[in-house]
């Protein structure tokens, strides 16, 4: 870990432009890159803070087929809207930058042909999986099935987001075109492959040794673990037609992976902001003082960790990332966000709903991020940490403390009597906060530090409570002079120490109090130091309202929004597959299909999902193992009356014999059912035709 650098280039996942943001994004990466860049710039540190659509890849050409508009339309919408997202949000980039621009394929383009120069490159002609019907080699996102290490059944070509792993498309199992749906067939073609596996011993030396410390156990434990599993060669070009090309001879018609060429587009954001601001961006890149963060979600660790790294490393000029502090997922009400499901709270609605409340959602989502491990985010809960904590605490504060002082003094700062101990005890608790909320974000601790911060507020809040002013005043108007002084200088200090977490009410509680930068030093440093950040005759401002209460009404609405999002799902899953090939009378008299009666039903030992059944279909009583044991408990099933298929070649399932197949289908809410034969009166055994 670097001390005292000189500098910092920290860097925020570039989002993927198909499709808007949303509060897992904001709450697993851009809010705490966005604390961590105001943090240090409020210390006076040297920061860079870039990031920039990601504009190539399998996803934006998904997203196009899906549309009905060509790739550049699609990154041109969806890069407006995640740009205009994070300003509204206040997420201050240096620089937000797209992968589409000249200066990326360029920055990008070259790092290759230096690597390929250098022969850091295989080059090798191998079988990769081809969609016949759509004549397009499969890689990436067009081609999903089962994760070889988890089991996942959805996993991509190349990336498991369950498990983490990153693939090869030919690992997966059951592979199937994203594109038309069909199984691949495999041909041959070239690409050009990092040979991962000539960095083990540089991988291990770095990480596994040098930040066995510092780095996160989540991050830690899942590079260690993809390391110890054997570093292979990845391909890093692509048969594809949108993305960037690949520049060597010989690959025409070929791009670069889009894993290879969007975390280079950091190294393109900081050209164009050193472009734009007349600076030189190579210290941010190669000077051994600079400290590189990237923020990330934890699907995107590998490639930070390992990939990226080697690639860099591989080129020989840049320095490596000090850390990689990854968040993992945020759920919304108990459910995996999902773009394609909908199942999101999306910046630009939330700014319909609830506008000028951008530092309620920081906020909720800082005091809930995902830091260890995968949280969930409800609206009763954003609900009440406005109501409860911006409200009751921080702003009820600050309304006192304010309309106090107007009603008392006219707003002017008055000047202390004799400070009692209490008062002594308070101001230096408060003078205590910034190292302590430095300490927990120099860790990479956001809940941590945002729960300090409030403890600041509570502080103030606890003060007056204690304290009564407004009682006091009757008898003893000197002494208010004092309490009022002592709050005001807490009020102060909240205004700056709030900033990195809640940026728009740090503005607004500067305007209140009358204090702009330039008017008073309110450094972190000058709150441990000075009890006078509001000297004794400064004149604040009228009270405003920091924070609003929440009704109930707002947020059933967007209970009921997420519920009408369900039923609206449930509708499109119950859309009907398109008919299967015809098929003539003999093939479906082939099937023996019978009523019969489960009377016997245990879970397999060791398989989660799947139960084996004693069933009485009326010609015998038979063993039949079926996959539903995540649907269904062994004792709920006993004495159904299903339909089976009697005549299913017998099949060994973990060792036991399979001798026929149980129909079932799914319900509107994807559950699965049984096909139920209404069975009064009907004897098992009975034939279905
Ligand atoms: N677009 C990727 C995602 O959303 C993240 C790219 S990060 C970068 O998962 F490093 F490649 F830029
Ligand atoms: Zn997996």
């Amino acid at each position: 870990m670097l001390q005292n650098p000189e500098r910092y280039t920290i860097t925020a996942a570039l989002p993927y432009t198909n499709g808007p943001i949303h509060i897992g994004h904001l709450a697993g990466v851009y809010v705490p890159a966005d604390i961590y860049s105001r943090y240090l710039r409020l210390q006076g540190r040297d920061v860079l803070f870039v990031c920039g659509s990601d504009e190539h890849g399998v996803a934006i050409s998904m997203k196009a087929k899906k549309e009905g508009i060509t790739p550049q339309e699609v990154i041109d919408k969806y890069d407006g809207i995640i740009r205009k997202s994070f300003s509204d949000f206040g997420i201050a980039f240096d620089n937000y930058s797209r992968t589409s621009l000249p200066v990326h394929h360029e920055t990008a383009s070259d790092f290759f042909k230096k690597l390929y120069d250098n022969g850091d490159f295989i080059e090798e002609v191998t079988e990769q999986l081809y969609d016949a019907k759509a004549n397009q080699f499969l890689a990436d996102r067009f081609v999903t099935g089962t994760c070889p290490k988890c089991g996942n059944e959805e996993a991509y070509g190349d990336q498991c987001e369950k498990c983490g792993s990153t693939l090869n498309a030919t690992d997966l199992i059951n592979p199937k075109s994203t594109i038309t749906g069909e199984t691949p067939v495999s041909k041959s073609t070239k690409h050009w492959f990092l040979p991962l596996d000539r960095y083990d011993a540089f991988l291990r030396e770095w990480i596994l040794e040098g930040h066995k410390n510092d780095w996160k156990p989540n991050v830690y434990g899942q590079v260690k673990s993809w390391i110890d599993g054997g570093l292979e060669p990845r391909a890093v070009t692509r048969d594809l037609d949108w993305g960037i090309d690949v520049p060597v001879e010989g690959a025409e018609g070929k791009k670069l992976y889009v894993w290879f060429d969007a975390p280079i587009g950091y190294i393109s954001s900081t050209k164009e902001w050193a472009a734009r601001e007349g600076k030189d961006w190579e210290p941010y890149w190669k000077n051994e003082n600079t400290k590189l963060v990237h923020f990330i979600g934890k699907d995107n660790i590998v490639f930070h960790c390992v990939i990226f790294p080697a690639m860099l490393k591989a080129e020989g000029s840049f320095i490596l990332p000090d850390n990689v502090p990854a968040n993992e997922f945020l759920n919304l009400e108990g459910n995996k966000l999902s773009t394609s499901k909908n199942w999101a709270v999306w910046l630009h609605e939330y700014l319909e709903e609830f506008p000028d409340q951008q530092d309620v959602l920081r906020y909720a989502l800082t005091s809930n991020a995902p830091e260890t491990k995968d949280n969930d985010f409800t609206w009763k809960d954003f609900q009440a940490r406005n109501n409860n904590e911006l409200v009751a605490i921080f702003g009820n504060f600050i309304n006192r403390v304010v309309v106090l002082t107007n009603k008392y003094y006219n707003g002017i700062v008055p000047a202390p009597n004799e400070f009692t101990e209490v008062d002594e005890q308070t101001l230096a608790e408060l003078q205590a906060y910034p190292e302590v909320i430095s300490s927990s974000l120099e860790r990479y601790r956001f809940r941590e530090a945002l729960g300090e911060m409030m403890n600041a507020a509570r502080l103030g809040n606890k003060y007056l409570a204690d304290e009564e002013p407004w009682k006091v005043i009757k008898d003893n108007p000197e002494r208010v002079q004092t309490q009022m002084y002592v709050a005001l200088q807490i009020a102060a200090a909240l205004s700056s120490l709030c900033e990195p977490f809640l940026p728009f009410t740090a503005t607004k509680l500067k305007r209140i109090l009358n204090v702009t930068s330039s008017a008073v030093e309110m450094s972190w440093k000058s709150i441990s130091e000075s009890t006078d950040l509001l000297a004794a005759g400064h004149q604040i401002g009228q009270a405003e309202l920091l924070f609003a209460k929440i009704e109930d009404e707002a947020i059933q609405k967007q209970i009921d929004k997420l519920e009408a999002t369900k039923t609206a799902n449930q509708a499109e899953n119950k859309k009907a597959e398109p008919q299967k090939d015809l098929i003539q009378y003999e093939d479906f008299a082939k099937m023996d299909l019978r009523v019969g009666t489960i009377i016997e039903a245990e879970k397999m030992p060791k398989a989660n999902k799947l139960l084996v059944l004693k069933v009485d279909t009326g010609i015998d009583v038979r063993t039949i193992v079926s996959g539903i044991a995540e649907s269904f408990k062994p004792e709920d099933i006993v004495g159904k009356r299903v339909t089976v298929l009697v005549n299913l070649a017998p099949r060994a399932l973990r060792g036991v014999e399979s001798q026929g197949m149980i129909l079932m289908t799914n319900n509107a809410e994807g559950k699965l059912v049984f096909v139920n034969p209404d069975a009064e009166g009907v004897m098992n055994g009975e034939t279905i035709n």
